[in-house]
């Protein structure tokens, strides 16, 4: 397993290129289950995520094939098999798009339930609800969702849950109802540019959806839908992730490859923090922390407001805001694991239901810290750029899954960051040796001495002395 060891407090200059994004790729390549003839991706992201969704749509009877760096066509030569195996769908909550795909194609589709999740309960009741109102019959046995369908049939179905809308259930119900027989009105439907994204594909594969963007989709069905070409979005969340790493570390960077109105909400929240996002060109950004940076409220929420997606990377740029923050997920209201791995590297921040309660520091310290899911690496990695000395990131896997080839592209504007194999004498050495180190604190210094540990012979001869 790799880590990624870290050098501090280098400020970020220059350009950096944003990838394709993520959550718009992997239900639009889902959803060419659904379609005749071949369909040619471009700006598909080169992450774990996209490989494990292009190894289940091969076990379901697509070829899949890399045309060049960022362009996949895929194509389906057999309709025969209906299996999301749990092996694939465990690695990567996305692999249950496949279900309206498969359920309206081919009739019957059996597709193992995601499983459990770090950012908190991730249920997919509202998925089956839509595809029930659509006239499925759906059961649950042995962790898998068999879902079944002569025909589906256009209804009115509402899909809105106790967080908001739900997006890949919203992918789910749409393509499915792209099939229906007649009309289908799509209520309380996700409004995330990903689902405008997926529905503008499916618009032009030959699909008949109205009011994308909106909160109401209406969907006349139809018996066919053919191949195509599409562009894939840019990563919203991959360009957040880099305005707040060129705001923490007081930086200035260029973005390209943005489209400016799906960051209305993170730019709004950037400038309250006080820093300076230009719009440079019809896609491009500018960022510049030349400033202190201002604490300020967030509140996660679904599009248009700041993403649960970059609620971490905010989590983590606030720890260094002068004052008091707090920062809200309504979306995923357990998402906080993140919290006590940037307490680690110095940050003060109460945790309270549904929130964090942040004291801003004049400093963050590095530390070997562990991420727990893709965000949180992310938020890690980002106090990590910002915090004094080295730090350690372990299980960057999550990392890998979501953004493209990250510690590369920070390093060619400035960051020192390394991946190594997580063993003990890859750890840096100011990690290694901290009962060595004296205690440096601003307030009074310690009574309690520093930690000392003991080299082996005194180990061994301590341990003797115990009677
Ligand atoms: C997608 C994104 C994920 C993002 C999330 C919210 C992909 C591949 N992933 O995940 O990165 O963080 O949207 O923007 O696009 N809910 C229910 N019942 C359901 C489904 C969801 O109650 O059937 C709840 C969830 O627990 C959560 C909220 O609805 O509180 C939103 O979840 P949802 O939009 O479905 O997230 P995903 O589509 O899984």
């Amino acid at each position: 397993m790799d880590m990624l060891v870290v050098e501090g407090r280098r400020p970020l200059r220059g350009t950096v290129g944003v990838s394709g994004s993520k959550n718009a790729a992997l239900p639009i390549l889902a959803a060419t289950l659904a379609l005749d003839g071949p369909t040619i991706l471009d700006g598909v992201p080169d992450l774990v995520d996209v490989h494990t969704l292009t190894d289940l749509l091969t076990s379901l009877g697509a070829t899949v094939q890399r045309l060049s760096e960022s362009r996949w066509q895929v194509q389906v030569v057999d309709e025969a098999a209906c299996l999301a195996d749990y092996e694939l769908v465990r690695r990567m909550r996305a692999g249950v798009c496949v279900l309206g795909p498969l359920l309206a194609r081919r009739g019957r589709a059996c597709v193992s339930l995601p499983g459990g999740c770090n950012i908190g309960h991730r249920p997919i009741d509202l998925h089956l609800k839509g595809l029930r109102a659509l006239g499925a019959r759906i059961s649950i046995e042995r962790g898998y969702v068999f879902a079944e369908a002569d025909r589906l049939i256009g209804a009115d179905v509402d899909l809105t849950g106790p967080n908001g809308s739900t997006v890949t259930g919203t992918a789910n119900v749409m393509v499915a109802a792209c099939f229906a027989h007649g009309v289908t009105t799509l209520r309380g439907a996700a409004c995330e540019p990903e689902i405008v994204d997926l529905g503008r594909f499916l618009n032009a594969a030959g699909a008949q959806i109205r009011g994308l963007g909106t909160s109401v989709l209406t969907i006349d069905g139809v018996d066919q839908l053919h191949g195509t070409t599409h562009r894939i979005i840019p990563d919203r969340i991959e360009a957040a992730t880099l305005l707040i790493a060129a705001a923490i570390t007081g930086g200035e960077l260029t973005l390209t490859n943005v489209q400016h109105d799906h960051l209305t909400a993170v730019i709004d929240a950037l400038r309250q923090i006080g820093v300076t996002v230009d719009p440079c060109g019809p896609t491009g950004l500018q960022v510049a922390a030349r400033g202190p940076l201002q604490a300020t409220e967030i509140i996660a929420q679904p599009y248009p407001g700041v993403p649960t997606d970059v609620q971490a990377q905010f989590t983590a740029l606030l720890s260094l805001a002068a004052g008091s923050s707090v920062v809200t997920d309504r979306v995923f209201p357990d998402r906080f694991l993140h919290i006590p791995e940037l307490c680690r590297m110095g940050a003060t921040i109460r945790r309270e239901p549904g929130r964090g309660v942040i004291t801003g520091v004049s400093r963050l310290s590095g530390a070997c810290v562990m991420a727990s899911d893709l965000r949180a690496s992310a938020a890690l990695l980002l106090a990590a750029l910002a915090a004094d000395g080295d730090s350690v990131i372990r299980r960057i896997y999550h990392l890998d899954r979501g953004y493209e080839r990250l510690e590369n592209k920070l390093n060619a504007v400035g960051a020192a960051i390394r991946r190594v194999t997580d063993t003990p004498e890859n750890m840096p050495a100011s990690l290694r040796m901290l009962g060595s180190l004296p205690l440096t604190t601003e307030e009074e210094p310690s009574p309690i001495p520093p930690p000392k540990f003991l080299s082996r012979t005194e180990d061994e001869a301590a341990r003797r002395a115990v009677p």
